[in-house]
């Protein structure tokens, strides 16, 4: 198989796991036969720094003719004090919108020898598997129908959704469900927010479409207590765009660090991108020391997603398990026993497990 993957490493720590990545891909594609072509282009305060804009026009236009894109991270302190068009995170925004990628899918599953790596009890989070459906497109991030405002006295920002876009990443959560262990959690703060209540109102018309998935609804502050004292409680969470952001983080915890968690960013039709949901990491960039597994199931994901390459994709997977198993680790980890090792080294053993895998 032929794929032109875009690659977009940004910021931070970035550069250092979409490099894991695209050596773990290469070996899949000598492995299994295939033909993945790489081109890098600029976003985030990398492409601030070489051409003043966050999302280039070229990087765009190459992202739409792109098979699959893979995003490293944006961000850092360098450009913190920028006004709010020249940030870093804008660039994310912005190609999200543009490619209307509405649905970021990030699943949640720990590692049986990491249980001990969370500060939550073992048997609080044994058997969680859950995946987050969060709205990527709307919400209080794209500042509708007004602009987000600051004159330094009055601010605005605008949590604005249409039945619509409601209704697509519903669907989407639903859909989810129907794949995995037939349960939708949907989280709103619809005791407040009107566009919570017209969600849960959305939710409930769908329902009837999904008759084998049974469905609940939570506030949001009492969805987060749950997430972490009750994790094996959730199958699938849908949720708008900054709850699912936050909720997400928090899951984190449950598989031991935010550097495990891998997303995918989907549109209805057209291009996917895959990201980790962590962030540029600032604090630990450029020592070869972060956690590249995020970023290597977030490959794993776009084969799986973006090419329907299931083989390729599980391997993936197992060699990070393999490699979990043996203890390896990345220094974000708390691990018993373990070897902490460096990113390249981490990635290394990855390689070494799929070239000599039997397939
Ligand atoms: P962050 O996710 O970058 O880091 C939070 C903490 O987790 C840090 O201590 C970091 O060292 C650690 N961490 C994150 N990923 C790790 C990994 N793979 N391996 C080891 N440790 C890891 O969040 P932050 O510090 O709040 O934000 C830093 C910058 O990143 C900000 O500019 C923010 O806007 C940006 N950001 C970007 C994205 C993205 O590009 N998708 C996501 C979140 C934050
Ligand atoms: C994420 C990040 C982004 C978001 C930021 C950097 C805009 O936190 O991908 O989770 O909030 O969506
Ligand atoms: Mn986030």
């Amino acid at each position: 198989m032929k794929k032109h993957i875009v690659l977009l490493p940004g910021d931070g720590i970035g550069p250092e796991i979409l490099a894991s990545s695209v050596a773990i891909l290469k070996t899949i594609a000598k492995k299994f036969n295939h033909q993945f072509t790489f081109e890098e282009h600029l976003i985030g305060g990398a492409a601030i720094d070489a051409v003043n804009n966050p999302l280039p026009q070229e990087t765009l236009d190459a992202a739409k003719k792109a098979d699959a894109i893979l995003l490293g991270a944006v961000g850092g302190p360098k450009w913190d004090h920028n006004p709010s068009e020249l940030r870093p995170e804008r660039g994310l925004l912005a190609i999200r919108k543009a490619l209307d990628l509405y649905a970021n899918l990030r699943p949640v599953k720990g590692f049986e020898k990491l249980l001990h790596a969370s500060p939550l009890k073992e048997d609080i989070i044994k058997g969680s598997d859950l995946l987050i459906v969060r709205e990527l497109t709307g919400g209080l991030y794209f500042g509708r129908p007004s602009e987000r405002r600051n004159d330094g006295q009055d601010v605005v920002d605008t949590l604005a959704y249409s039945k619509a876009e409601i209704e697509r990443i519903v669907k989407k959560g639903f859909e989810s469900a129907q794949l995995r262990r037939k349960k939708l959690t949907s989280v709103d703060k619809a005791n407040v927010l009107e566009s919570s209540k017209l969600w849960r109102e959305v939710v409930e018309e769908q329902s009837q479409f999904y008759p084998d998935v049974e469905v609940e609804h939570l506030l949001v502050d009492a969805a987060a207590m749950h997430l972490i004292t009750h994790p094996s409680h959730f199958d699938v969470i849908v949720t708008e765009n900054m709850f699912g952001d936050i909720l997400s983080d928090e899951a984190s915890v449950l598989t031991g660090s935010l550097g495990m968690l891998p997303s995918a960013s989907l549109a209805e039709s057209g291009v996917g991108l895959y990201e980790p949901a962590h962030g540029s990491a600032p604090d630990i960039a450029g020592q070869n020391i972060a956690n590249p597994i995020a970023m290597i199931l977030s490959s794993a994901m776009m084969l799986r997603y973006s090419f329907d390459l299931n083989a390729e994709a599980e391997l993936i997977e197992k060699a990070v398990e393999a490699c979990i198993n043996q203890g390896f680790h990345t220094a974000d980890l708390q691990v018993k026993n373990g070897t902490k090792v460096s990113t390249t080294e981490m990635t290394d053993a990855m390689i070494n497990f799929i070239a000599t895998a039997k397939s």
